[in-house]
């Protein structure tokens, strides 16, 4: 799948763009402040229906105008599809699809699978708990679209449980009611998120075991509270804790135990790195869970996902920058630099270098 053409207007700091891409590589050049991560947050919104910078869509809109419209013509399934999205000042927000406006953006997950890459990934390994779960979830959301309504529900459940663990006189059986939908929603978001760090931790072995040169071995572990025995459901131990420590999260006002608690270990050899890795090798870890990421999205979807990389190449030594092009030669990607480093231009195979400057594509060279 390929990104052709793009067509921003009033979109943060574009006024009015149109380009087409390279369906192999594309380098936005610039210095700082140009615009390369608003064109990146531009394509992104097309998968996503979402910035991955910011909740609030509003700030997509170019300071000073009422709206912003984003429209892109994009190939997969064997066709063109164009999708558009206009957002307003008064907070509407409108995605359509080959014409038809679609309502839920689960509907648009389904469609263009695009991973974005920025050093803030770099960090996964050492940032707390609850960046791990935002990669879990963005990941699992791209191979089952279903998984974003059991995690809104969740969350909703959750925060109404929390507000009302907080009361100082509660009717019993109106927490049992919470805690019913409760365990239904978590249960399913824990055999979900168990079943994707299985199959990551699979393919990011092999991926890390050949960027360290066979000499590191990688294992990612799902560290939740939910763990059923042999013959138990998930239901029953999310159940349980629940009812174990009801006294105790309301003697605390909050919900103590539950999938919004998970993490991944992620060790080495059997030494955690998240306490005990030199940088490096937590970057190296990091790298090698972004791509166990694109293999698996590919193998789960059977389309080979778009790449955005922003700012990376320079977070990397060169031998890492190699090995990231070269083993990601066969996708459609966008790539951001405020240098064009000689051996990375090198090592990039056929495609586009557009230089950016004020929100306006200066030259494509
Ligand atoms: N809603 C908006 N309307 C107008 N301008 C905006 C809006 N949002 C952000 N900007 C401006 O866009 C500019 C470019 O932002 P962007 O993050 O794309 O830069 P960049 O080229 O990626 O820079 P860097 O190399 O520092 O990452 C910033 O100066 C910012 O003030
Ligand atoms: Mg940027």
């Amino acid at each position: 799948m390929y990104i052709k053409e793009l067509e921003l207007d009033n979109f943060r700091n574009y006024e009015h763009l149109e380009v087409s891409f390279s369906k192999d590589v594309n380098i936005f050049l610039g210095e700082n402040a140009q615009g390369k991560t608003n064109l990146l947050e531009g394509i992104y919104l097309h998968a996503m229906a979402r910035s991955f910078k910011t909740i609030r869509d509003r700030e997509l809109i170019r300071f000073g105008e009422e709206y912003c419209k984003n429209r892109a013509v994009a190939f997969y399934e064997d066709e063109e599809h164009t999708s558009e999205i206009i957002i307003s000042q008064a907070g509407a927000k409108a995605v359509k699809v080959d014409g038809a406006r679609i309502s839920r953006t689960s509907e648009l997950l389904e469609r263009l699978h695009i991973i974005i890459f920025s050093p803030e990934d770099l960090k996964i390994v050492k940032e707390e708990p609850g960046k791990r779960r935002g990669f879990i979830n963005r990941e699992i959301c791209q191979i089952r679209p279903g998984y974003v309504s059991d995690l809104n529900e969740y969350r909703r459940i959750l925060r109404q449980r929390n507000a009302f663990l907080k009361e100082d006189r509660i009717d019993e059986t109106v927490l049992d009611i919470w805690d019913d939908s409760l365990v239904r929603a978590g249960a399913r978001i824990v055999r979900d998120r168990r079943r994707f760090i299985e199959k990551i931790d699979m393919i990011s072995r092999d991926i890390h075991s050949r960027i360290s040169g066979g000499r590191e071995n990688l294992l990612l572990e799902y560290e939740t509270d939910i763990q059923p025995e042999e013959g138990e459901s998930e239901e029953a131990v999310f159940d349980r804790i629940l009812k174990e420590d009801r006294q105790k999260d309301r003697f605390h006002g909050v919900t103590r135990h539950g999938p919004h608690r998970d993490d991944i270990r992620i060790s080495l050899g059997g030494i955690d790195l998240r306490r005990f890795g030199s940088q490096g090798q937590q970057r190296t870890a990091a790298l090698s869970l972004k791509l166990s990421e694109i293999r698996l999205i590919e193998e789960e979807t059977g389309e080979s996902p778009i790449l955005l990389l922003d700012d990376v190449l320079s977070e990397l030594d060169n031998e890492r920058q190699k090995y990231l092009l070269n083993s990601l030669g066969d996708h459609q990607m966008f790539i951001t630099t405020t240098d064009l480093i000689g051996s990375v231009a090198r090592s990039l195979p056929e495609g586009k270098v557009f230089k950016i400057r004020s929100g306006e594509i200066d030259i494509e060279i």
